[in-house]
């Protein structure tokens, strides 16, 4: 596949900004795009001359970038043929080097299982399983244990919900894929939270919409902005419950006078896990159109694959009939395992709260000490911080940081034209020691770009 260059100055933003030389800045941010999967492998770079004029730069520069590219193992280069995207041979997991102790990766923010519970419930599904035996078990709006489970779920939460409204989905970027393909038409507008959730954002471009972003700032949504975008937007996309990145969840206030113009999916992935504040009503109380998606994958498991649309009937029928395009139904034990779970409340387990909470301070406290210039918002639920450089070096940082034994996700991706590049996300989910020696590496890694020791691949001190 040829990329063009228009395409790839897109990807590549604000590039132009930071320290060092503007080669290794090129270079660093074309490998971070490559180990993201925004280069996929074999896509045809364009030459270097079309990339110089596209990114107002000299040859040189481009030329000097795609050198050091190939001589890593990223680029692969033959006479008269365009560059094209590689990894190299010693790549473990995507990472360039390997540091002689184990990579943190830092890039996913999910929890491991709960492995007691999942036992439990996946051994009083097998047992419920015969039940499906007599029939084919495709199934694409979903077991009804499993839409019974999830409308009690909305009725706990204060919203009335027949198994009727549900759609079993495989997880919610799956919601997310089957409504963006049902509801948007090439060039519709979609408003999104600006930072946001990044698959969200490819999730709509795969729709070749274009997006509105809003910004999502640290004092939370602004309704003005929201209402004024909901005018010219086909649809909405919202995270107001501890949101993906910033971890901030939208105030009663705000919900009780948001009055979209356009249809409006509310993702409410990370609901359950409200960590300072009481779990919040789900927006749909407000706002009786708005159709929700949600997930276990935060609250018990990833692995499970299990998510689901709340809507009018009449959209889940539109969707349970584009369904077959993509898929014919979702895994039935997975299903009723997730039924047991959530008719015994598994979702907000106080245990694994309280854990959250004390990862959250331990990364807090690790960013104080070894990243003091660094500021982060406190979340109040959710899985994830959402930290602000005082420089523009995201990208440079998280192309170097595997070099430091640590993986992170670049500000940019939850972003769109390049913005964000003075924020990264940090996920609280794995153990506390971990986290902590996870900031000591980027501490490092950031002091490797200060001090412009950027683009030296041989493996960095590990702490
Ligand atoms: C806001 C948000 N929505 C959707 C998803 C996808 O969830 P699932 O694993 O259920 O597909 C994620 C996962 O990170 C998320 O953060």
């Amino acid at each position: 596949m040829k990329i063009s260059s228009h395409a790839v100055a897109r990807m590549l933003g604000t590039w132009q900004e930071g320290p060092g030389p503007a080669h290794q800045r090129l270079s660093d941010r074309l490998r971070l795009l490559i180990l993201d999967g925004r280069l996929s492998l074999g896509a045809a770079l364009p030459s270097e001359r079309d990339l110089a004029f596209a990114l107002g730069t000299s040859r040189t520069t481009v030329g000097a970038a795609f050198r050091t590219l190939v001589e890593h193992g990223y680029l692969a280069t033959q006479a008269r043929t365009r560059a094209t995207v590689r990894l190299p041979d010693d790549t473990t997991a995507g990472h360039p080097v390997r540091t002689g102790t184990e990579t943190i990766d830092l890039s996913f923010a999910a929890p491991a299982a709960p492995v007691e519970i999942l036992h439990a419930a996946f051994a009083t599904a097998l047992e419920h399983l015969p039940r499906h035996f007599e029939r084919h078990g495709y199934d694409r709006y979903g077991t009804a244990e499993l839409r019974e489970a999830v409308a009690q779920w909305y009725q706990r939460r204060g919203l009335p919900t027949d198994p009727d409204h549900i759609l079993i989905t495989n997880g919610a970027q799956h919601a997310l894929a089957l409504l963006a393909r049902l509801l948007l038409s090439p060039r519709d507008k979609v408003l999104i939270d600006h930072p946001t959730y990044p698959h969200a954002i490819t999730a709509f471009t795969e729709a070749r919409a274009r997006l509105l972003p809003v910004a999502v700032t640290s004092s939370g949504w602004d309704i003005e902005q929201l209402h004024a975008a909901g005018r010219a937007a086909n649809l909405a996309y919202l995270i107001p419950d501890f949101h993906n990145p910033t971890g901030l969840y939208m105030p009663t206030r705000v919900r009780q006078q948001l009055r979209l113009a356009c249809p409006t999916v509310v993702d409410e992935t990370m609901t359950d896990l409200a960590l300072d504040v009481p779990s919040p009503e789900p927006l749909a109380v407000h706002m009786p159109t708005a159709i929700s998606i949600g997930s276990v994958s935060k609250s018990i498991w990833g692995g499970l694959r299990i998510g689901w649309i709340r809507a009018l009937p009449s959209l889940l029928e539109r969707v349970e009939q584009a369904r077959p395009a993509t898929d014919l139904g979702t895994p039935v034990v997975e299903q009723l395992a997730t039924a047991v779970l959530l008719n015994e409340h598994r979702t907000q387990r106080s245990d694994t709260l309280q854990q959250l909470r004390s990862q959250r301070d331990a990364l807090r406290q690790a960013l104080t000490e070894y990243l003091p210039d660094v500021h982060a918002l406190q979340p109040a639920g959710g899985v994830t911080l959402w930290a602000t450089f005082p420089e523009p070096i995201s990208s440079r940082l998280a192309a170097i940081a595997p070099d430091h034994g640590v993986t992170i996700a670049a500000g940019p991706r939850f972003g769109i034209g390049g913005a964000f590049e003075r924020n990264i996300r940090l996920p609280y989910t794995l153990p506390s020691s971990q986290l902590v020696q996870a900031i000591r590496r980027l501490a490092q890694a950031e002091q490797a770009l200060v001090h412009g020791a950027t683009g030296s691949h041989s493996p960095a001190p590990v702490a």
